[in-house]
């Protein structure tokens, strides 16, 4: 390993150290062998940086108001009933949401953000009958 590497290793550690203190709950998220690298990807992304406030089964993500009394105006929309496409996943993070109000922007840039959106697109809306592409 050379220099370099260590060092990226280093930040992507302390990265990881962050996300994981913002989101809520130890669950982890296990590679699919099934899914490519980069939905693979997406999921730990997704966990790290957007169960904070989005529920999505798939990234063991309970950031939706599940449960009445810890409703939060951050809530943001429950992915296992929402269908997204890659477009509309790739749109709400570069604006912050659909309406910009609460959503920061850019939680996630280029090819982490690409990532996330195959991922989101590919799970969710699961609970509406929309099968796994
Ligand atoms: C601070 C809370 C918060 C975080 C963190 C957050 N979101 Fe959101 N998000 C929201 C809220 C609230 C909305 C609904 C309001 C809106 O669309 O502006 C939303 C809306 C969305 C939408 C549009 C959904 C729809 O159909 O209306 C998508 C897609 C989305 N978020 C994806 C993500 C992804 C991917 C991440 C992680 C990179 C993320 N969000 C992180 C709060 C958050």
């Amino acid at each position: 390993m050379t220099v370099k590497h260590l060092r990226i290793a280093t930040v992507v550690g302390a990265l990881a150290v962050a996300g994981a203190v913002g989101a809520c709950g130890e669950a982890k998220v296990e590679d699919n062998p099934a899914n490519s690298e980069l939905v693979n990807r997406g999921a730990k992304l997704f966990h790290d940086r957007c169960s904070g406030c989005h529920t999505l089964s798939a990234a063991a993500a309970e950031g939706s108001n599940t449960q009445i009394h810890d409703l939060e105006r951050t809530d943001g929309p429950n992915f296992n009933q929402r269908r997204e496409t890659v477009e509309q996943v790739l749109y709400a993070i570069r604006n912050g949401g659909f309406s910009g109000a609460i959503m920061p922007q850019n939680i996630v840039v280029g090819e982490d953000a690409q990532a996330v959106a195959e991922f989101v697109a590919k799970y969710s809306g699961s609970d509406a009958g929309n099968d796994a592409q």
